[in-house]
């Protein structure tokens, strides 16, 4: 099976795999390639189009990323983007310098104008806002190259050498701050390189399996199932893959959703694989017992959660690959370094090395979360699964605030089960990305039929966000609100009162604890 490709040819910019993400959305399959791959071996992937990323460096420094000039005598077109544009603009005969402050440096949402006779520009409007980041400018263009878009400050933020396929972007057509960013990356494959639009996730899955296969061999592989959105789908890779060769774990801390081990189970249920489904609710909730603090609750279950991982593990024997749900976000977090912890995320993913294998297995490390779901969907996994909004770990836990008991835990299982019930039927969970009830340890005085209550006060939480790092509350329509109150509180024995959080994320945090 082969596909046509594209090659993103990394020079060291932040934005790499969204190119190359953009690249796939646009139906064409792609590769990243670091720059300093061999020009015979880009050569003999046969690319149908290159596309140069952007870097942090200036192409007249003296460590700048270069690449073999030869590159431009391929026949194959090249979209060079940012410092990838100038890096062309310099290699083929134009000249970069530095911008001088207030004239042609350029950071942010800027307008600009283009000129839609160019190919890359063809069918869109003739002005937008584009996103800049550079502080380089180039003097002059290379010979053969019209200068196709403009700023007010900038008159060549776009060029074009149509006959030879070369363009040129100083923006980033691939965020989304772009206005037509990735119509612009389309026309580029469709227009300028031809593409015929031949590859899909369906494709992505069968690549994924049979690289699977071939590494896997006969061997064992051993998973950790949380019951979220990633571990779910890298364990139906697995399973397609393997089958019952891989034995997936899932801890049921007892601090999940209403139903939610069930659900987890029954998606399994049509792969012949080993599901070992570990009923460790009562451990759990002995050692959380008395526990308030919720960085200990974190801690607390972390640890409990290895422990058991560790001994179903050590019952299975020696395992030859372990495999973990990272995903690309994941990949660009962990590499932050030193951004101080707000709070100590547990991952059930993220395991330690008490586990004897030889290698880990991270099969989804290069997709997005959308594309993950698509993934999912393509390997069957069911909708309420592949959908699902973000479940933290340490699941209900962080959820009760204060000491943890089962009641507790069934109280707020079908508060949060309303909860969840009402917002899908109002349609509001197509526009709110996390929401759930917080069983608070506040306790009023509430007034039923004509007794007195003293009972607690449940927090319901909706935020709108689209990376969890900053968050906006939802506006839910008030008759939703009250629908949703009138029925926990009718339905839910212990609960009396329902507060709805307003605040934005920072100051508070998306959870509570
Ligand atoms: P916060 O509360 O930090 O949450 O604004 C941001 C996102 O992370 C999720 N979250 C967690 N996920 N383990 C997880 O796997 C955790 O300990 C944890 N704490 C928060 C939270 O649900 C939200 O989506």
């Amino acid at each position: 099976m082969s596909h046509q490709t594209v090659i993103v040819l990394d020079f060291g910019g932040q934005y790499n795999q969204l190119i190359a993400r953009r690249v796939r959305e646009c139906g064409v399959y792609c590769e990243v390639k670091p720059y300093t791959t061999p020009l015979a071996q880009l050569k003999a992937m046969e690319p149908i189009g290159l596309i140069f990323t952007g870097g942090p460096n200036s192409v007249y420094d003296e460590k700048a990323p270069h690449v073999d000039p030869a590159i431009f005598e391929l026949g194959v077109p090249v979209l060079g983007i940012c410092y990838g544009c100038q890096l062309m603009a310099h290699t083929l005969g134009g000249q970069v310098t530095a911008a001088q402050e207030d004239t042609a440096r350029e950071y942010g949402k800027t307008e600009t104008y283009y000129d839609t006779t160019c190919k890359l520009f063809k069918g869109l409007p003739e002005q937008g806002i584009s996103w800049m980041s550079h502080g380089d400018y180039m003097a002059k263009v290379p010979e053969g190259f019209a200068l196709t878009a403009h700023t007010d400050a900038c008159p060549n933020v776009a060029i074009a050498d149509e006959a030879r396929g070369f363009y040129g972007v100083q923006y980033h057509p691939e965020v989304n701050h772009t206005q037509h960013g990735v119509d612009m990356i389309r026309n580029f494959l469709y227009e300028v390189c031809g593409a015929a639009g031949d590859w899909t996730m369906g494709d992505y899955k069968n690549t994924a399996i049979a690289a699977i296969r071939e590494k896997v061999g006969d061997g064992k592989v051993l998973l950790a199932l949380s019951g979220g959105v990633d571990s779910s789908v890298a364990a139906a890779l697995l399973a397609e893959a393997v089958g019952k060769q891989l034995t997936c774990v899932f801890v049921d801390h007892g601090l999940m959703r209403l139903n939610e081990g069930d659900e987890v189970e029954a998606a399994f249920a049509r792969w012949d694989i080993n599901f070992v489904r570990v009923d460790a609710e009562a451990r759990f909730l002995l050692k959380l017992a008395g526990e308030s603090e919720p960085e200990h609750k974190r801690k607390i279950i972390g640890e409990e959660f290895i422990r058991v991982f560790e001994e179903e593990a050590k019952k299975i024997g020696r395992v030859d690959y372990l495999v973990q749900g990272t995903i690309y976000p994941d990949v660009i977090e962990s590499g932050a370094g030193d951004a101080a912890v707000i709070k100590s995320h547990h991952n059930v993913g993220g395991l330690p090395d008490y586990v004897d294998f030889k290698e880990i297995i991270e099969p989804l490390r290069l997709l997005f979360k959308d594309e993950v779901r698509q993934l999912g969907r393509e390997l069957g996994l069911p909708e309420y699964l592949v959908s699902r909004q973000p479940f933290p770990g340490p699941g209900l836990a962080i959820r009760i605030i204060g000491d943890i008991t089962k009641e507790k835990a069934d109280t707020l299982r079908e508060a949060d089960a309303i909860y969840r019930e009402e917002i899908a039927a109002a349609g509001e969970d197509k526009n709110i990305n996390q929401y759930f009830a917080v069983l608070t340890n506040t306790r009023s005085v509430g007034v039923m039929g004509d007794g007195r209550t003293y009972d607690y006060t449940l927090a319901l939480r909706a935020v709108t966000t689209s990376d969890f790092m900053t968050a906006d509350w939802a506006r839910i329509p008030y008759d939703v609100l009250d629908r949703i109150s009138t029925r926990i509180v009718n339905e839910v024995k212990g609960i009396n009162r329902i507060v709805y959080d307003i605040t934005s994320k920072p100051p508070a945090t998306i959870e509570w604890e």
